[in-house]
């Protein structure tokens, strides 16, 4: 799949945000991709194309004139990652994982003017981490520039409309991957960040304010709460709503919350889920499982009580509860959700399945459930 192609117009839920009154300042085309730093970026790719179906598309390092890094791409449908590592002890990113383990350090949005986007930002209080930049080979040129995000996260504004290479200038192309097994993921359908208590306002407000994104959805703890843990989020979305960034902070329970034990072992703000949409969750998850991917368990009191709590679904119930899908509904439609375990050792990022049938929703109704079957994880850790 060209770059060009990578488009946003077919995502969900494109239609829900309100016009900002103001022009929008920040016009984005959808996410670009996802780069994460991991110890090892050649068993990182090879793990998701293996478990998670993405195609390795292509490659910078050594061999392309890139000498302090190699760096694999991966896709499937509309989702792109790129696993980056460093190639030397003293590399800034040996720093991040040395404090962080594996985990997503850029997320990038797709734009037609990085310059201007990084412009607006940091005039509205952005730090700039990567003042805007060209890159050129053969296949064109492509402008990036990066702003500062919660804890040691960025995003980087990716203008590529004069670039036709595989994925950026000094990237090479990998023609076929044998090892790729594809589940039918779509596109990125939200990115979650973690972040400090009593700092989730302060996180909207930065991408209210700094990114000219607004308010899509909030739960407080009476939402998002069992008897031991707790959490509050906000949904923020950008003007065309291709991008949405929910914020997570902890909230007081009598044990320590998800995302205290996230805080404590990434440690410190950072993604917490990116969330995959499919148009067959039944399909992708017999064969996300099938191939290794490790997801909650949801306990069978969840499914007796599922059709009194959203009614009628076209799922059977005895499928879903077999492969642990959760379901929740809201005023127009349903969505179907389930979570993987953390793909790491610390327990810090993990991923969402999502199909979407009409609901706009994050699966608010889920949270009980959901948190009760992490609690049991965690109290397994030790963490509880
Ligand atoms: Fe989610």
């Amino acid at each position: 799949m060209s770059a060009l192609s990578h488009s946003a117009s077919s995502r969900a839920s494109t239609h829900a945000v309100a016009e900002p009154p103001e022009p929008d300042f920040l016009p984005l085309k959808g996410t670009d991709h996802v780069e994460f730093y991991v110890g090892n970026a050649r068993q990182a790719a090879y793990f998701y194309r293996a478990a998670f179906g993405m195609s390795l598309v292509a490659y910078a390092g050594p061999e392309t004139g890139q000498r302090d890094r190699a760096s694999y791409v991966v896709e499937q449908g509309k989702i792109r990652f790129v696993l980056t590592t460093p190639l030397r002890s003293d590399h800034p990113i040996a720093r991040h994982i040395a404090r962080h383990g594996d985990g997503a350090r850029a997320l990038a949005l797709w734009v037609d003017d990085a310059r201007r986007s990084w412009e607006e930002t940091t005039r509205r209080g952005a730090k700039s981490v990567t003042a805007p930049y060209v890159l050129r080979d053969e296949h064109g040129s492509a402008v990036l520039a990066s702003i500062q995000a919660y804890g040691d996260t960025i995003h980087t504004f990716v203008e590529r409309s004069d670039y036709t290479g595989p994925f950026l200038p000094g990237f090479r192309a990998v023609e076929s991957d044998p090892v790729a097994r594809p589940v039918g993921l779509k596109h990125i359908d939200h990115m979650v960040g973690n972040v400090g208590w009593n700092q989730m306002n302060e996180w909207v407000d930065f991408y209210a304010r700094v990114m000219g994104f607004s308010l899509y959805q909030h739960f407080d703890d009476k939402d998002i709460s069992t008897e031991y843990s707790a959490l509050m989020s906000k949904v923020m979305a950008n003007g065309n709503g291709y991008v949405k960034f929910p914020i997570n902070e902890p909230a007081a329970g009598k044990k320590k919350s998800q995302v205290e034990e996230y805080l404590d072992s990434y440690p410190g703000p950072g993604v917490q889920h990116i969330a995959l949409a499919t148009d067959d969750i039944l399909l992708s998850v017999t064969k996300l499982r099938e191939q290794g991917v490790e997801f909650l368990h949801v306990p069978h009191t969840y499914y007796t009580e599922l059709e009194g709590r959203v009614g009628k679904i076209d799922e059977p119930i005895r499928e879903l509860e077999e492969l642990g899908i959760l379901v929740d509904r809201d005023d127009q439609g349903y969505m179907l959700q389930i979570f993987t375990r953390p793909v790491e050792d610390r327990p810090t990022l993990f991923f969402e399945i999502i199909q979407r049938k009409g609901s706009r929703s994050f699966g608010k109704g889920n949270f009980k459930a959901l948190f009760e079957a992490i609690e049991r994880e965690q109290a397994a850790r030790g963490n509880l």
